[in-house]
C-alpha cells in the first residue's frame, strides 16, 4: 500500500477526466503508478505494440494504414495483388477482432493470413530502395503527443521496446521519418529479407503475428539486457499484446494501457479485464505522457 507521501490520485490529473478513459480498478492503477514513481527512470522500461497503438487508427474520420497496408496500398503493388491483399484483410481482420473467438481459435487463422500476405508481397518483387518513398507518400500517422513521448524517454535513457507483428522495415522508416528513431528504441518485428539486387525474397526469422507475442522472445539478446529493469509500462491494443512482457525475468510493477479502437461495445468488458487502463477511440499518447511526467 502506498504511504500518504507517495500516494497518487489520478483523478487529480486532467488526462484522467476524459471520457475515452476506462479503468476497472482505480486503486490498483494508483498503486502501480506509485510503484513506477518510486522506481523512477532507473527501473522503467516501455514495451509497446506499434500498429494502432503508437500509430493512429484513424484521422479525421478516415482509417489510417498499418505497416502492411502502407505497402499494400502503394504503387509498388499491382491492382490485382492489392485486391487479393484487401480480400485477405477483410476476412482475417474480422477474425483478429472477433469478440467471441478465443486467441487459441484465432491463432491458426493469423498464421494463414500472414503466410498468404507475405507470399503475395514476395511475388511483387518489392525493391528495398523504394520503401522510404512509399512511407513518405502514405497516410500513416503516429498518435498525437508522440514527440513528447519519444523525446522524453530518450532524454532519460529509458529503453523502448517496440514489439510488432507489422513489417519492421516500414515501422522503422515511419519513426525515422517522424524524427523519433532514437538510440534507446529497439524494434522487434518481421523484417524483410532482400536479395543482392535489393529485391524482396522473404521475411527474416520467426514469424511474429498478432497472437504469438507471448514468450516468443524469451531467449533474445534484448530480453537479456532487460533483466534488471523491473518496472514496465506496456502499451497495446489487442488481446495478443497483453502478454508482450512475458519474457521479462523480473517484473515488479507493470501498468498495462490498452487502446480500444473497433467493436467497442462488444470488446470493452474484455479489454477492461485485461488492461489496467483502457483508452477508447483515443488517438493520443496523452495519458501515458501524463504518467511519464509523474515518474520522470
Ligand atoms: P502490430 O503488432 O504492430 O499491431 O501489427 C500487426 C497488425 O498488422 C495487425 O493488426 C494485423 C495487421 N496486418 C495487416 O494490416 N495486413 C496484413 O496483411 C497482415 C498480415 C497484418
Ligand atoms: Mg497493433
Amino acid at each position: 500500500m502506498p504511504n500518504q507521501d507517495s500516494a497518487v490520485h489520478v483523478k487529480m490529473m486532467p488526462e484522467f477526466h476524459r471520457s475515452s478513459i476506462q479503468i476497472k480498478n482505480l486503486v490498483k492503477v494508483e498503486e502501480i503508478i506509485c510503484g513506477l514513481i518510486k522506481g523512477g527512470a532507473a527501473e522503467l522500461q516501455i514495451i509497446t505494440d506499434f500498429d494502432m497503438t503508437l500509430s493512429r487508427f484513424s484521422y479525421e474520420g478516415k482509417r489510417c494504414p498499418t505497416c502492411h497496408y502502407v505497402i499494400d496500398n502503394s504503387k509498388l503493388v499491382t491492382d490485382e495483388c492489392w485486391k487479393k491483399l484487401l480480400q485477405l484483410k477483410e476476412k482475417y481482420y474480422a477474425i483478429e477482432i472477433d469478440p467471441v473467438l478465443t486467441m487459441e481459435e484465432k491463432y491458426s487463422y493469423m498464421v494463414e493470413w500472414y503466410t498468404k500476405a507475405h507470399g503475395l508481397l514476395v511475388e511483387q518483387a518489392l525493391p528495398k530502395a523504394k520503401l522510404k518513398e512509399i512511407v513518405a507518400e502514405s497516410d500513416v500517422m503516429l498518435k498525437e503527443g508522440y514527440e513528447n513521448f519519444f523525446d522524453k524517454l530518450q532524454q532519460y535513457g529509458i529503453l523502448v521496446f517496440i514489439f510488432s507483428a507489422g513489417i519492421g522495415d516500414i515501422l522503422v522508416e515511419v519513426i525515422y521519418q517522424a524524427g523519433v528513431y532514437h538510440p534507446n528504441v529497439t524494434v522487434v518485428s518481421n523484417f524483410m529479407d532482400f536479395d543482392d539486387n535489393g529485391v524482396l525474397k522473404g521475411l527474416k526469422g520467426e514469424l511474429i503475428h498478432v497472437f504469438n507475442k507471448h514468450g516468443a522472445l524469451k531467449n533474445t539478446e534484448y530480453f537479456n539486457r532487460l533483466k534488471d529493469n523491473s518496472n514496465i509500462i506496456l502499451l497495446g491494443e489487442s488481446q495478443g499484446d497483453i502478454r508482450m512482457a512475458d519474457g521479462v525475468a523480473k517484473v515488479e510493477n507493470i501498468l498495462k494501457i490498452g487502446y480500444l479502437n473497433d467493436r467497442v461495445d462488444e470488446l470493452l468488458e474484455k479489454h477492461m479485464d485485461s488492461y489496467d487502463i483502457v483508452l477508447v477511440k483515443d488517438e493520443s499518447l496523452d495519458v501515458t505522457n501524463s504518467i511519464l511526467q509523474k515518474i520522470l
